[in-house]
Formats: structure tokens, sequence, C-alpha cells
């Protein structure tokens, strides 16, 4: 059903309200991917700016979205524009390999510690599924342990446990599926802990260790809560991993930018395989696996055949290869001081402003990515960053809000800056929100909108 603007504000996008009919005639709820924000109606875009988007209805929106986190330089960046233009004219995919590929493997290779051999996919959840097949060949194990509330894609094993787990009679956790029909094996192989809790870890790692393939974690998971993990928490990870003998598996799809050499790197984690995707395609689709040369060898060795096929008929297309390697030569570590220290002014500002107004909403985040969450204390767990149903109003609320003031901030996933933001579209940001608190006491009440 079309939900039109509740509250009569948004005449302004009427064109996507049109749009959004038609949408409805041949796509199942009216759209073509579930994370496309309906709240109230999708806004259907005409064009990216650097750090804006103009939608159909010609408004300018400072995009804090910039494609679930994948667009560093934000829209048009000009010296990719450049470059896949005068690629398109000599082909865009072959079934042979482009010293392309190579280029950007050697960029990736050189920076991130831990990749010594890489594969590149088209998606993340592409790469997810990899990853875990290579863990499990080169185990010879089948079951993975995931963090509660993670999000790593839509392959079965990496999205049950997504929405956490059943706790069964004797206290087992039962993974949550990702949707009703999937195989109920599926939940046998995967255990669900909890990011930050490094004693039921090592105590679940222990006790599984024999049919464990992997651990599979994304160091600061998103939709979980952005949280940042604990030195304590990772240490003990590698420690009872590799007494095991169980790959720990980075998935750094979205959180490889938060610095030159990835967020492993940053956190002192030291994965046996690690996944990316978003960033390193400089705006067109991509995955990839790496991993130590050893583990990476499932893929294929000189003599032998592959113990994991891994195909894709698009994967390290040209265009693909040659967009991701320019991104990512443009994002060098000044460059990535400078969003840094954007993303510490911000989040900085967004919580000095809801405290100024004792107002339910609080901040986490690092680097280039930040969460507003519509809760008085920043959660520190998968738990406590799930939104009651009055949370999840006021959040919309305020997203709402902050669209009629030019600012497109994603309402439960993570927020995120590209190199074309200025400290003046930031300071916009901070004054929106401002802006919002001071039009809508929300003091100390956790009250609904
Ligand atoms: C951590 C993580 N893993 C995997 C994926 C899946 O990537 P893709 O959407 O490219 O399939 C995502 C996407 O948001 C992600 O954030």
């Amino acid at each position: 059903m079309l939900t039109e603007p509740a509250d009569g504000e948004e005449p302004a996008f009427s064109q996507s309200i049109n749009l959004f009919r038609r949408g409805q005639t041949v796509f199942p709820g009216g759209v073509t991917r579930a994370t496309v924000d309906k709240d109230p109606n999708p806004i259907y875009m005409s064009r990216g700016e650097g750090a804006y988007l103009v939608d159909v209805d010609e408004a300018r929106l400072l995009d804090l979205n910039n494609n679930f986190t994948t667009l560093l330089h934000g829209h048009g960046y000009e010296p990719i524009l450049e470059a896949v233009s005068s690629l398109l004219s000599t082909g865009t995919c072959f079934s042979n390999p482009t010293k392309h590929e190579i280029a950007l493997a050697e960029l990736l290779t050189s920076r991130i510690p831990s990749v010594e051999r890489i594969r590149f996919v088209n998606t993340g959840t592409e790469a997810v599924m990899f990853a875990i097949k290579a863990a499990r060949a080169f185990t010879g194990r089948s079951a993975i342990a995931r963090f509660a509330g993670a999000y790593h894609g839509a392959y079965d094993w990496a999205e049950a446990g997504q929405n956490g787990f059943e706790a069964a009679p004797d206290g087992r956790r039962i993974a949550r599926l990702g949707y009703q029909g999937a195989p109920s094996a599926v939940a046998n192989d995967v255990l669900v802990l909890d990011f930050n809790d490094a004693d039921a870890l090592e105590e679940a790692l222990t006790v599984n260790a024999e049919r464990l393939a992997a651990v599979l974690i994304d160091p600061m998971p998103s939709r979980a809560g952005l949280i940042e993990p604990a030195r304590e928490f990772i240490d003990r990870l590698m420690t009872v991993a590799d007494r095991h003998g169980i790959l720990v598996i980075a998935d750094e799809v979205l959180n490889l930018r938060q610095s030159f050499s990835g967020a492993s790197a940053r956190y002192g984690l030291t994965p046996d395989l690690l996944v990316a995707g978003k960033i390193i395609g400089g705006g067109f689709p991509i995955g990839a696996v790496g991993g130590s040369a050893k583990v990476m060898a499932v893929f294929g060795g000189d003599t032998r055949s592959p113990m994991v096929s891994q195909g894709g008929t698009f994967s390290a297309n040209p265009v693909s290869m040659v967009a991701g390697r320019i991104a990512m030569e443009a994002a060098t570590p000044a460059v990535f001081d400078r969003l840094e220290q954007q993303g510490v002014r911000l989040r900085a500002q967004l919580t000095a402003t809801a405290r100024k107004h004792n107002a339910p909403f609080s901040v986490t985040g690092a680097a280039s990515l930040l969460r507003l969450h519509p809760k008085s204390e920043p959660p520190r767990s998968f738990a406590a960053a799930v939104q009651r149903p009055d949370e999840l109003a006021r959040m919309r609320f305020l997203c709402r809000f902050l669209r009629r003031e030019g600012v497109l901030l994603p309402h439960d996933a993570a927020a995120c800056l590209s190199t074309p933001m200025t400290d003046m579209d930031l300071d916009h940001v901070a004054d929106a929100f401002d802006k919002f608190l001071t039009q809508h006491s929300f003091a100390s009440q956790e009250a609904q909108p």
C-alpha cells in the first residue's frame, strides 16, 4: 500500500510518489531491494553531484548514505568518470583476464596486511560466501560462528543469526534463519555469539572446536549498533581460534573504509581471510576475498585442481577493476586522516547537541562512519541497539525532518562521510539536528514524537 506523506509537509517529493506508484506495478513491494528506505515513500534520485544527491523533484540532499557506505569519493568523481569513459569503448567484460585486475590486486595486497592473495567477485554477499567455503575446504569442518545482529549479506549461513537467536529449553542458542523455509540444517551449522563478550566466545569456540571452520566477524558491525571491538575481545578471538585451528574471517565489506589498511589493521586483528567490497569498486559492483597464500590456495594452486571452484560471469570485469583502482589510489593516508577528523568532529557535535537538549539520542561509530541511535545512552550490544517501536518512530521522525533540511540520513544503519564533504556540510548536519531538537522537545522522557 502506498503511504502518503504522513504530516502533509512533503509536497516536494511528488515525482517520487508518482514513480513509486509505477514501481508498485512491476516490483514486489514497489522497489528492487529490501534496503530501500520507504518512509514515507522511496525518494527517486535523478543524479549525484559530489557530496550531494538531487532527486527527481530537484531537491538537493547531502548524502550521508553514499550507497550504503560505498562511495568514498561521493558522486561523479572526475578521475573515475574519465578512466571509465575511455575504457568503455575498449570493452566492458571478457572471458579472459586483463591487466586491470592485477593492478587492483597489487594495490590491495600491498596495503592490507592480511591479504597476500585475492580473488574478485561481484558483491559482498558473494565474497562472504566464498570466504566461508574456503574456510570449510581448508579445515574440513562445516560450521561457522558469527555475532548476533551483524549483517553479512544473503548466503544462508551468513544470514542465519543476523536477527539473533532463539533460546532452546536447554539454554542452547538456535540461530534465527533468514526466511521461512530456509533449511533447518543451516541453524545447526551457525553458532551465534555476542560481540565483545570474550569469555562467552572462548567457551563457545572451545566446546565447538571440532566442528568450527571459522569465526566470521565484522570488526564494527553496522546493523548490530556500529560498536567498536574491545582490544581484549580481539586478542582472545585470535588466541582461541588459533589454538583450535579455527580460521578468522574478517568481513570488511563496509569497514575497510576505516583506514588506509582497513579495520582489522586498526583493531589489531590478523584474520586468515578478509572480505572486501563497496569502496574497492569505485562505485561499480565488486566483492573480494583475500587472505594468506596458504589458505587462498583452496581456490587454485599451480599443480592441482581447486578445492573451491570460484567463477562468476562478471567477476573482475575491467570497469569495476579500473574504477576501484582509481578510487583506492585517491584514498591516501592523508585522505583517511581527514575523513577521520571530520568523523570525530561530527560525532562529537551530534553527541553534544543531544546532551544540550537532554534528548534521547546518542552516537556510535569510528573513522568516517557513524550511527545515530534514538536512545539516551550509546548501545554497547546488539540487544541494546535494537529499536523499540517508539524509538523507531522517533528515528524516522528525525530522518524525515533532516530530509526537509536537505540531509539524507539512514535510520537504522551506518551513515558515512565522503571526501567531497566540507566542514560546512557537516556543520549543517549538526545545525539541522539542533534545530530538530529545539523544535521537538524529548527532554529525558524517552517519549514518542
Ligand atoms: C559487512 C557486510 N557484509 C556483506 C555485505 C553484502 O554486500 P553486498 O550488498 O555487496 O552483497 C554488506 C552490505 O552492506 C555488508 O555491510
